[in-house]
């Protein structure tokens, strides 16, 4: 497959999209690919992730929005299999830039009012690129209603991925030494819902691909 590009896209503050990334990034990493990062938020939490980190790969790169195509041309031609672009919380030049770029947007959704309300402008700016995405909820209950009604929901908007990531301190702690939460706690649940993730994602993006 040649190289795919993820973006993880909200305006919504703290929905998880750079939880998501990294630990995206370090899952593809160990499926044997090679997978870059490119932080294009000015706040930097996946730059410093990074820094936390004593692995150098998967690699990392901060840029600006007039990088991004450059940076894109520049993995190609390095062998990445796979950029996943971590954007910051506000519509930004920076979002519309990552979502043109991408082969897949993600879009991550806590389920509460507040998450759902502000999904609309970033649908809006991926369908008028014509882009592919999905939903992932993000930091949710481990099941019930509040899961479903969300699912409900975004629905209406788009595509949501049937796999839940629930509020685990694993996300917080594997961040806060620089892993992904497979590397952090290989066996525990957040490590199973983020190889389910990605190996969701991977199909879709062969889906993609077929098209
Ligand atoms: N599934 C989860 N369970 C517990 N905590 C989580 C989970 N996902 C994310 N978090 C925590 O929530 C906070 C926000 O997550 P994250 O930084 O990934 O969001 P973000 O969308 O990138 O935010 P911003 O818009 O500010 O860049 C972080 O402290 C992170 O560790
Ligand atoms: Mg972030």
């Amino acid at each position: 497959m040649a190289m795919r590009v993820i973006s993880f896209v909200t305006q919504k503050g703290g929905s998880g999209k750079t939880t998501l990334a990294f630990c995206c990034a370090v899952a593809a990493q160990e499926k044997g690919k090679r997978a870059l990062i490119l932080d294009m938020d000015p706040q930097g939490t996946a730059t410093a992730w990074f820094k936390d980190r004593e692995s150098e790969t998967p690699t990392l790169a901060t840029i600006k929005s007039s990088e991004l195509a450059d940076a894109i041309k520049k993995a190609e031609k390095a062998g990445f299999d796979l950029v996943f672009i971590d954007t910051p919380g506000r519509d930004e030049p920076a979002t519309a830039a990552a979502i043109r770029a991408a082969d897949l947007c993600i879009i991550p959704c806590r389920p509460t009012p507040g998450d759902m309300k502000a999904t609309p402008p970033t649908i809006a700016t991926i369908n008028r690129l014509k882009k592919d995405a999905a939903f992932v909820l993000t930091q949710t209950p481990p099941r019930g209603y509040r899961n479903s009604e969300a699912d409900k929901g975004l629905s209406m908007l788009g595509m949501v991925c049937p796999h839940l990531i629930v509020t685990r301190n694993s996300y917080q702690d594997a961040q806060g030494r620089g892993l992904g939460v497979t590397e952090f706690e290989p066996d525990g649940k957040a490590a199973e819902e983020i190889r389910e993730l990605w190996k969701w994602i991977i199909k879709k993006l062969e889906k993609i691909h077929e098209r």
